[in-house]
């Protein structure tokens, strides 16, 4: 079968997953008889560009790393991402905007006009999945479509679908880990002697942290991700707001040092626990010493603990790999992944 993908959000990931799906044709083609063409984007900073016939991808990636505008790719006129989503005649929409974690849009919009069209959704995008997850779940159902957002939460590691599907019935009690890497980042290379503002630019050029990068130090990034993991795994809408996070502004210079000198070290921690049949969440930073299994999990280094009745604990790392920084090649697959399972 051949699909036609829309791209919502042309960022950092975006583009690498248009990269991998290039580099995985072949495989598509022999493993799932599955050929795509690209026929809607909708950039933040470079505009629109549809056509139900095919894009020509290369060019656009050209044009959007030039600092260009997409348009003159475009077959006809269109002025935002709803217009892209409605003439792509797209059987897949990727959606990758930037993450509100307030309220969750546009993107809620962008899949809610993907859904009633019947395409199939996935998305790397947080804010949908702790605002939207019930409607759209049921939106997606109704219309015999996917909702997926595997790349939400860890990137390229499965962790929905391996909760969802590889522990059946087994009852979540709590999970604990280190979600955002940008924060690992800074709080690793603080150590090591970079400056705060030196840290930041670090993870900002290797394309980690957010487009808004106070959602990754003010620990919004983080708070979201537990959020998504509550609100799925545990069926039980949360916010990020009802997790109140601390992000890592107020982590000094001086008490990373102190924090060595004793054997210890700050980590951004994500939490949640099922206390009586109420969910108890939390992201701040503590200190933790080298008993701690997330004291080794250092820079981009990222990874979280299930627990459940019967799987006592249940753990996901992704570590850091030399010269490479983990981010948006990992999440890109996250999507990627999501595709695979749509055309199997
Ligand atoms: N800004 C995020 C992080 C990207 O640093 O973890 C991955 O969600």
């Amino acid at each position: 079968m051949h699909y036609n993908l829309a791209l919502i959000g042309f960022g950092n990931v975006a583009r690498a997953l248009a990269r991998l799906l290039i580099r995985k044709a072949d495989l598509l083609k022999s493993k799932h008889d599955v050929t795509f063409s690209f026929t809607g984007i909708s950039t933040g900073r470079h505009g629109f560009a549809v056509n139900p016939k095919g894009l020509d991808i290369q060019k656009a990636l050209e044009l959007v790393e030039s600092g260009k505008d997409i348009f003159p790719l475009s077959s006809f006129d269109v002025k935002d991402s709803l217009a892209v989503i409605q003439h792509s005649q797209a059987n897949v929409m990727f959606e990758n905007s930037p993450v509100n974690t307030q309220t969750g849009q546009p993107a809620i919009d962008h899949i809610r006009t993907a859904l009633e069209l019947g395409m199939h959704v996935s998305t790397a995008n947080k804010g949908p999945v702790v605002h939207g997850y019930r409607e759209l779940t049921a939106l997606a159902e109704s219309k015999g479509k996917k909702f997926r957002f595997e790349s939400a939460v860890l990137g390229g590691a499965p962790v929905f679908s391996v909760m969802r599907e590889a522990f059946p019935l087994a009852e979540l009690e709590s999970f604990k880990g280190i979600l955002n890497a940008t924060t690992n980042v800074i709080l690793s290379r603080m150590e090591s002697g970079e400056t705060y503002e030196q840290a930041l630019n670090h993870a900002q050029s290797i394309g980690l942290a957010e487009t808004d990068p106070t959602n990754d130090v003010d620990g919004w990034d983080a708070a979201i991700k537990v959020a998504a993991l509550a609100t799925v795994l545990w069926n039980t809408p949360m916010t990020p707001q009802q997790v109140n996070p601390t992000g890592i502004r107020g982590i000094t210079f001086e008490m990373i040092a102190k924090a060595k000198a004793d054997g210890k070290r700050y980590k951004l921690v994500c939490s949640a626990e099922k206390v009586n049949g109420e969910i108890v969440a939390s992201v701040s930073p503590q200190l933790v010493d080298s008993s701690s299994s997330l004291y080794g999990m250092m820079n981009s280094s990222t990874g979280i603990t299930f627990r459940t009745d019967v799987v006592l604990d249940y753990s996901i790392v992704l570590s850091e790999k030399p010269g490479m920084t983990g981010g948006p090649v990992e999440t890109a697959y996250g999507l990627f992944a999501d595709f695979a399972s749509i055309v199997k």
